[in-house]
C-alpha cells in the first residue's frame, strides 16, 4: 500500500498495559472485536487484558481460551494477563510458559471472581514472579480489607462507613502502594502499581524507587483531566470508578509526576460498562470504570496543541515506557517500533470532538463526553498493515498477534 504522510507526525503506536477487554464472560459491555477496533482508531497498537473475565484468567485453561477468542477477533496486537490468586500459585509458572504477558494481582477487590489474596500468599507470588523475571501489575487499594466481625464492611452492612472509606480515604490507596514496594523490596519482584489516582501517593514512590526497587507506576486519563468537581456534571454515581476520581488538587501533582518521571506511563484502565450499569440509584449498583483506549490519545494530543507536553514526552510516557518496563523490545535501546512497524500517522491540525456516539465500544460511557480535540490520528498500522483510517476500523478480524516478552 502507498501512504501519503505529507504534513503528518509520525509516532509508534501506543501501548495500553491495562485494558479489560471483558470476553469471555462479559460480551454484552465489550467483545475482543469491538475492544481492538476502538483501540486502533484511538492509536493503540497493543493492549494488554485484564484477568478479570469470567472465568478469570487464572489458569492455563482459561489463558488457552482467552488466546483463541483473542486471535480470532483482534485487530491489534495483545498481551493476556494471568490473575494471581491464593490457591492458584503453583499455576503460575505454566502460565508463564502458556504466554502470560504478565500477572496482575487484586489488593482490595470485592469482585468474588478475583478475590484478594492474603499478604503472604502475595509475597509467595511475588517470590515466584522475582524467578520467572516477569513484572506484576497490582491494583493497589485495601478497603475491603477493613473488616468488621470476619466480614467486609459492605457485607456487614456498615454500608455508610464502606462508602466513605472507598469514594474519600486515599490514604487507602497510598497504604497498598507502599505495602506492594516493601513486599517487592523483600523478593526483588519487579511490580507496576495500576491506576495511580492520588498525589499523597508519589512521596512513596519516590522513596521505593530511591531505594532501587523496580516499581513501574501508570495513571490514566480520567485522573488526569477529571476531579471531584465533575460529579455535578457527571453525576457522583457515573463517575464511580476504581480508585476514585479524586478532589481537586491531585491531577496537577500527576502530571508533574508523570512529566518527571515518578510516573512512568500512561495506560487507560479501559472498563467499558453499558450507560445502564453506571446510572442507577445507588452507587454499589454502579459499575466502577470508563472505556479509555479510544480517547487517551486525542485527549493528550489536545494538550500537546496546548504547549502542556511535548509529542515527544507523550510518546516517552505512551509508547517507549510501557514497552521497556514489560519487555517488549528485542534489545535495550531498541524501540518497539523499529522492530515492528506499529506506527500511527497524526494530523495535528485536525480538531473534533469526543462523542460516546463515536465511539467504537460496546460500553461506550464515557467521561470526556463534548471535550475537545486538537490533534488526532488518521491512520494505524500493526505490523506494516492499516488497521484505522480517519477514524474508522479497517484491520481484519485475527490481525492481531499475542506479543513475546522478554523476561529479565
Ligand atoms: C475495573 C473493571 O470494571 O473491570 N473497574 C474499575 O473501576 N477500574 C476493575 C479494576 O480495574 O479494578
Ligand atoms: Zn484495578
Ligand atoms: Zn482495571
Amino acid at each position: 500500500e502507498t501512504i501519503d504522510a505529507t504534513g503528518l507526525h509520525v509516532i509508534p503506536g501506543a501501548i495500553d498495559v491495562h485494558v479489560h477487554v471483558r470476553e469471555p464472560g462479559f460480551s454484552h459491555k465489550e467483545t475482543w472485536t469491538s475492544a481492538t477496533r476502538a483501540a486502533a482508531v484511538g492509536g493503540v497498537t497493543t493492549v494488554f487484558d485484564m484477568p478479570n473475565t469470567n472465568p478469570p484468567t487464572a489458569s492455563v485453561a482459561a489463558l488457552d481460551r482467552k488466546h483463541a477468542i483473542a486471535g480470532s477477533q483482534a485487530i491489534v496486537d495483545y498481551g493476556l494477563y494471568g490473575l494471581i490468586g491464593e490457591h492458584n500459585l503453583d499455576q503460575l509458572e505454566a502460565m508463564a510458559q502458556a504466554g502470560a504477558a504478565s500477572f496482575k494481582l487484586y489488593m482490595g477487590s470485592e469482585n468474588p471472581l478475583v478475590p484478594c489474596p492474603p499478604d503472604g500468599a502475595i509475597v509467595a507470588a511475588f517470590e515466584i514472579l522475582a524467578r520467572l523475571g516477569i513484572r506484576t501489575t497490582v491494583h493497589a487499594e485495601n478497603t475491603p480489607l477493613l473488616t468488621w466481625r470476619g466480614e467486609t464492611l459492605r457485607a456487614a452492612g456498615r454500608t455508610d462507613a464502606a462508602a466513605h472509606l472507598e469514594q474519600h480515604i486515599d490514604l487507602a490507596a497510598v497504604e497498598a502502594v507502599s505495602r506492594t514496594a516493601i513486599f517487592a523490596e523483600w523478593t526483588g519482584a519487579k511490580v507496576h502499581i495500576a491506576h495511580e489516582s492520588t498525589r499523597h501517593s508519589l512521596p512513596h514512590i519516590r522513596f521505593a524507587k530511591a531505594r532501587g526497587v523496580d516499581l513501574t507506576v501508570e495513571t490514566c486519563p480520567h485522573y488526569l483531566f477529571l476531579s471531584t468537581d465533575d460529579g455535578g456534571r457527571l453525576g457522583d454515581n457515573f463517575m464511580r470508578v476504581k480508585p476514585p476520581v479524586r478532589e481537586p488538587g491531585h491531577a496537577g501533582p500527576l502530571w508533574d509526576a508523570l512529566l518527571d518521571g515518578t510516573i512512568d506511563m500512561l495506560s487507560t484502565d479501559h472498563a467499558p460498562h453499558l450507560m445502564s450499569e453506571k446510572t442507577r440509584d445507588v452507587i454499589w449498583d454502579c459499575a466502577p470504570g470508563f472505556p479509555g483506549v479510544e480517547t487517551s490519545m486525542v485527549l493528550m494530543l489536545a494538550q500537546v496543541s496546548r504547549g502542556r507536553l511535548t509529542l515527544g514526552q507523550y510518546v516517552r510516557m505512551a509508547c517507549e515506557a510501557p514497552a521497556e518496563a514489560f519487555g517488549m523490545f528485542p534489545r535495550k535501546g531498541v524501540l518497539m517500533v523499529g522492530a515492528d512497524a506499529d506506527i500511527v500517522l497524526i494530523d495535528m491540525s485536525k480538531t473534533g470532538r469526543i462523542t460516546a456516539a463515536g465511539l467504537h465500544s460496546i460500553g461506550n460511557a464515557t467521561p470526556f463526553e463534548g471535550f475537545a480535540l486538537h490533534g488526532m490520528p488518521v491512520r494505524t498500522l500493526v505490523r506494516g498493515k492499516t488497521v484505522a483510517l480517519d477514524g474508522r476500523p479497517v484491520g481484519p478480524p485475527g490481525w492481531g498477534r499475542p506479543v513475546t516478552v522478554r523476561r529479565t
